[in-house]
């Protein structure tokens, strides 16, 4: 039962922000994330990514880390402005060689690129010119995917065009907590359309220029569990599950945005022109999950100025994150993906968890609740394959601890620790287990 079956992808997940570092050089661009974390007061300890993992400079000794550890496949994503690091126009040779040197390595060590373009670092001067709001951004995100996929598509056969647009549209727009840290409603609709826009448009152009590929898009997709059977409750959760997987999973799937939602919001839509459902329901080749948790979502009283109920979070037995952990969760969702929305495959594009590892006296890192984590979570994927789910692969978040958002490096979600004052790597216990996973394809005690 917890063997998986034959040809099941097995690797590790980054994105560019959070371990490259090197955000001045070579003529890279500055992205929003660079201007966020150097605004005070928006990222924990001050933290920024100026440095991060300095992967920029470390990607030899970060591949013989996913080597050793038997991975398969890397997700990982390009940082839209050392393309381009005026966000369109003319681009930048030195960070198109980055890439090239990195996919060539990974090809040379047996292991294949998932390439994820967009991963939230947006070119500080496309924000200038209105972000994501603005329709023109979806526009210079197909020129961008253009050139990506011209120069490494000859090498790169899986690409997704967005990391977690729900993350970007609503946790930047409207909650402010991240790049570029707004919060208006109306801001967060046009952005997450124009994300999703911007998906629709890039599909074809990529499977163009990348001959047989396989081209898909990445959500966060969570159960939301009402507390109690109030109503109450039941409307919070029913709300918190539009707001976070049906906006994104229903226009996909072409069925448009969520009626109950688009009432809910009141607002004209209007950024929405025709044709555009049309372009963003293009068919991929396959959905990426990213599955952490589930939310049990309570509605609070009324506060009396507000005609809304407040939703809040429950969360027993958390993660570093706050965050419970849930595996049967995967199985609910890969499970609620598959019989109401039919995708042809699914990956698990990021699974993991934080906690607060530290080396110890022999210079390891024991993380015994990592390997639990990960080692549950599993076992509900090879129960959603049982089901006859077509759950293609599995990527642990993340290779390496990294700059984790607001939280700075506060928070460390790798299968491998990384000493930020001297950049050394340590292989965590979780590590050597996942390599075990990997070399006998299941699920191991
Ligand atoms: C996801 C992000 C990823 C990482 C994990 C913990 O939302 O895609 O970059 O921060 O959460």
């Amino acid at each position: 039962m917890n063997q998986f079956p034959p040809g099941f992808i097995w690797g590790a997940a980054t994105a560019a922000y959070q371990i490259e570092g090197a955000w001045n050089e070579d003529q890279k661009g500055e992205s929003i994330w660079d201007r966020f974390s150097h605004t005070p007061g928006k990222i924990e300890n001050g933290d920024t990514g100026d440095v991060a993992c300095d992967h920029y400079h470390r990607w030899q000794e970060d591949i013989d880390l996913m080597t050793a550890i038997g991975l398969q496949a890397y997700r990982f994503s390009i940082s839209w402005p050392r393309i381009f690091p005026e966000g369109r126009g003319l681009p930048n040779q030195a960070g198109i060689d980055f890439y090239s040197k990195l996919v060539d390595s990974l090809l040379e060590n047996g292991i294949e690129p998932y390439l994820t373009l967009y991963h939230w670092d947006l070119p500080q001067t496309l924000q200038d010119l209105g972000g994501w709001p603005a329709r023109s951004t979806a526009e210079a995100f197909v020129e961008y995917a253009d050139l990506v996929s011209q120069r490494l598509g000859d090498r790169v056969h899986n690409w997704i065009t967005f990391n977690e647009p729900f993350v970007s549209a609503w946790i930047g727009h409207m909650e402010g907590r991240h790049a570029p840290g707004h919060q208006d409603v109306d801001e967060m609709l046009a952005a997450s359309h124009h994300l999703l826009l911007a998906h629709g448009w890039s599909v074809p152009v990529i499977k163009e220029n990348a001959a047989d590929s396989q081209v898909g898009i990445v959500l966060n997709l969570s159960g939301m569990v009402p507390a109690s059977n109030s109503y109450a409750d039941r409307t919070a959760a029913r709300r918190r599950d539009g707001f976070v997987n049906r906006w994104y999973l229903d226009p996909l799937a072409a069925r448009g945005y969520p009626l109950d939602i688009v009432q809910y919001f009141g607002q004209p839509m209007d950024f929405v022109l025709e044709n555009d459902l049309g372009i963003i329901a293009r068919p991929v080749d396959f959905l990426g999950v990213n599955y952490y948790t589930r939310w049990v979502v309570r509605s609070e009283d009324i506060p009396e100025e507000e005609n809304e109920p407040q939703t809040v979070f429950v969360n027993p037995n958390p993660t570093e994150m706050g965050w419970e952990v849930y595996p049967e969760g995967l199985y609910e969702i890969l499970g609620r993906i598959h019989f109401d929305y039919k995708f042809n495959k699914l990956y698990i594009t990021e699974n993991g968890a934080a906690f607060p590892d530290m080396v110890n006296s022999s210079g390891r890192v024991e993380d015994p609740l990592r390997i639990a984590y990960l080692k549950d979570h599993l076992k509900s994927v090879s129960k959603a394959i049982a089901a006859g789910i077509p759950v293609k692969g599995y990527f642990v978040w993340s290779l390496m601890d990294n700059f984790e958002w607001a939280h700075g490096y506060s928070m460390r979600f790798g299968l491998t620790y990384v000493d930020y004052g001297t950049q050394a790597r340590i292989m965590k216990s979780s590590a050597e287990w996942y390599q075990a996973v990997i070399n006998s394809n299941a699920v191991v005690e």
